[in-house]
C-alpha cells in the first residue's frame, strides 16, 4: 500500500487491488479477505434495473431563463421574469434496450427536471406532440408490441402492426414516426413537447389549459433511414457521443419555450377534445407564445449517479402548475414514482440527483432502504403539538376541475371534428412536401416489408388509405412490388472465409 492507496468501503486502507489472499503463492482463497469479497460482491449488484422503457439515453444540465412573462396566468415561481431554474435534461429512444443504437427509428423522450424554489417540477415529454394511445389502459399492451416476442427474444414488425392497426387512434403518431422527423439527426436538433394539455393557475381562481412547446435553437434537423441504418452499425451511441461532445467544445444547445394556452371555458366546447393526446392544437386557435429559454451547459461529471439513477416523474408539479383530464397523464402520475419504487428504492428521492433544493423542506417519509434524509427526533406524525409542519387544505383544490357522472369504462365522448385520421390526413397532405411524402411511402413500405405477415399487410392498406387514399395506394403499390421483384425473401448469408 502507498500513501495513495484506495480504501475499503469502510474507510480504511485497502490491502491490494492486485493479488487476493492465498495460502502461498500457489494456494487456496480465503474466505476473510473481505477485501475481495467486497469487491467482488459490490461489482455483482452494480447495475440497477435498466428502464423498463426509455431505458437508453442520455442527458446534461443546464438552465431555464424566463423571457416573457405569463404571471397572469399562473403563480409557479419558476415563469416568474427574471427567474434562472437549474435543469436536468434527459433524451432518450423508447423501446430499445440500454445498449440499443440511438438512431433506430423511433420517438425520443426529451425529459425535464427544474428545481424550481418550490420543488421540482417535471416535465417528461418527447419529441412529438401527440401520442399512439388515448387511453393509460393501453399502454403496458402498445409497449409489449414493440419490444421482442417470448420465445426468439426479436422485435417484431409484425407484432407492431397488429397493434396499430387494431387501435386505429395510433395513424397519427404513427405517421409522424414514418416521417422525416422520426430519426433526429441529433438530439440537438429536435423540438421537445409536454405534449399533454396541463392547467396553468394563478391561485386566484383563474385557470387556463397549456401545452409546451421546446423549439429547438438549432433547427430541427433528420436523418433518412438510409444513414440511420449505417450509423447504428458505426456508432451504436451517435447521439449520446453528439452531445456530450458538443458541451464538452463549449456548443451549447438551447431551446426556446413557448405555449399554445387555451381558456378554461373553452374546453368543453372547442370542435377537438382539448385533453385527447393524439391530436394537436391547431395553431391557427391556439397561437404559440414566447415564454423562455433552455440552455444545456454542463455534462454530468458521472452518468450511473446523475442519469442512470436520475428519476423523473410526471407527478412531480409545483403550485400554479396542474394535470388535466387527460387519461395518459393522469395513468402516467402514477407509473412513475411507482417504478423509481421498483427500479431505484423507496428512497429515490433523496439521491442528489433529484433531491429537490427548497429550504427546510419536511416530509412525512420516514425511513426505508438507504434512508440519508432525516429528521431527527422531531415528530413523524402530524397533526401534533410540537410545532412540526401540518399541511391542512381543504374545499375546492386550486388544480382541480369539475367532474361529476357515473364511474364508466368508456372512450372519450367525441367532439365535432373527433377522429382518428383527419390530423394524420393533414400531416401527410399539408405538412410534408412531395420529397417527404416519398420518403415517408419508402419507410413505411420498408418497415412493412420487414416481416409482417398477409393478413395484417392488408389491415395496415387499409389504415393507410384511412389516412389517404393516395397515400394508402402508393405504400400498397410499393409493397406489391417489392414482393413481386423478390418472391422467395431470404436472409443475408454471413461471408464465409477459409
Ligand atoms: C400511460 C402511459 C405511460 C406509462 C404507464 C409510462 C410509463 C413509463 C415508465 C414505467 C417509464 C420508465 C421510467 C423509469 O424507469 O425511470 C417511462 C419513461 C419515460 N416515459 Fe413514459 N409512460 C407512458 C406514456 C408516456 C408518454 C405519453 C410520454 C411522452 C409524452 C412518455 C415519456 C417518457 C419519457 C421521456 C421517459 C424517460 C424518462 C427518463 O428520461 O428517465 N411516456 N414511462
Amino acid at each position: 500500500m502507498t500513501e495513495t492507496g484506495s480504501t475499503t468501503g469502510t474507510g480504511a486502507p485497502a490491502p491490494s487491488d492486485r493479488n487476493s489472499l492465498t495460502v502461498g503463492p500457489d494456494g487456496p482463497m480465503l474466505l476473510h479477505d473481505h477485501h475481495f469479497v467486497e469487491q467482488m460482491a459490490h461489482f455483482n449488484r452494480e447495475r440497477i434495473p435498466e428502464r423498463n422503457v426509455h431505458a437508453k439515453g442520455s442527458g446534461a444540465f443546464g438552465t431555464f431563463e424566463v423571457t416573457g412573462d405569463i404571471t397572469h396566468l399562473t403563480r409557479a415561481a419558476v415563469f416568474r421574469p427574471g427567474t434562472r431554474t437549474e435543469v436536468l435534461a434527459r433524451f432518450s429512444t423508447v423501446a430499445g434496450e440500454l445498449g440499443s443504437p440511438d438512431t433506430w427509428r423511433d420517438p425520443r423522450g426529451f425529459s425535464l427536471k427544474f428545481y424550481t424554489s418550490e420543488g421540482n417540477w417535471d416535465l417528461v415529454g418527447n419529441n412529438t406532440p401527440v401520442f399512439f394511445i388515448r387511453d393509460s389502459m393501453k399502454f403496458p399492451h402498445f409497449i409489449r408490441s414493440q419490444k421482442r416476442r417470448g420465445a426468439s427474444g426479436l422485435r417484431d414488425n409484425d407484432m407492431q402492426w397488429d397493434f396499430w392497426t387494431l387501435n386505429p387512434e395510433s395513424a397519427h403518431q404513427v405517421t409522424w414516426l414514418m416521417g422525416d422527423r422520426g430519426i433526429p439527426a441529433s438530439w440537438r436538433t429536435m423540438n421537445g413537447y409536454g405534449s399533454h394539455t396541463y392547467m396553468l393557475e394563478d391561485g386566484a381562481g383563474g385557470k387556463s389549459w397549456v401545452k409546451f412547446h421546446f423549439i429547438s435553437d438549432q433547427g430541427v434537423k433528420s436523418l433518412t433511414q438510409e444513414d440511420a441504418n449505417r450509423i447504428a452499425g458505426e456508432d451504436s451511441d451517435f447521439h449520446r457521443r453528439d452531445l456530450f461532445e458538443a458541451i464538452d467544445r463549449g456548443d451549447h444547445p438551447s431551446w426556446t419555450l413557448k405555449v399554445q394556452v387555451m381558456p378554461y371555458e373553452d374546453a368543453r366546447t372547442y370542435r377537438l377534445n382539448p385533453f385527447d393526446l393524439t391530436k394537436v392544437w391547431p395553431h391557427a386557435d391556439y397561437p404559440l407564445q414566447e415564454v423562455g429559454r433552455l440552455t444545456l451547459d454542463r455534462n454530468p461529471d458521472n452518468h450511473f449517479a446523475q442519469i442512470e439513477q436520475a428519476a423523473f416523474e410526471p407527478s412531480a408539479i409545483v403550485p400554479g402548475i396542474g394535470f388535466s383530464p387527460d387519461k395518459m397523464l393522469l395513468g402516467r402520475v402514477f407509473a412513475y414514482a411507482d417504478t423509481h419504487r421498483h427500479r431505484i428504492g423507496a428512497n429515490y428521492q433523496q439521491l442528489p440527483v433529484n433531491r429537490h433544493r427548497v429550504e427546510g423542506a419536511y416530509t412525512y417519509q420516514f425511513d426505508g432502504p438507504m434512508a440519508y434524509d432525516h429528521a431527527g427526533d422531531r415528530s413523524k406524525y402530524a397533526p401534533n403539538s410540537y410545532g412540526d409542519p401540518y399541511s391542512d387544505a381543504t374545499g375546492p383544490a386550486p388544480d382541480g376541475w369539475e367532474a361529476d357522472g357515473a364511474m364508466v369504462r368508456d372512450a372519450y365522448t367525441l367532439r365535432e371534428d373527433d377522429d382518428d385520421f383527419g390530423q394524420a390526413g393533414i400531416l401527410v397532405r399539408e405538412v410534408f412536401d412531395d420529397a417527404a411524402r416519398e420518403r415517408f411511402v419508402g419507410n413505411v413500405a420498408g418497415h412493412l416489408l420487414g416481416g409482417v405477415s398477409e393478413p395484417i399487410l392488408v389491415k395496415a392498406f387499409a389504415y393507410w388509405s384511412s389516412v389517404d387514399a393516395e397515400i394508402g395506394k402508393r405504400i400498397e403499390e410499393a409493397v406489391r412490388a417489392e414482393q413481386a421483384n423478390d418472391v422467395a425473401p431470404h436472409p443475408t448469408e454471413p461471408v464465409t472465409t477459409v
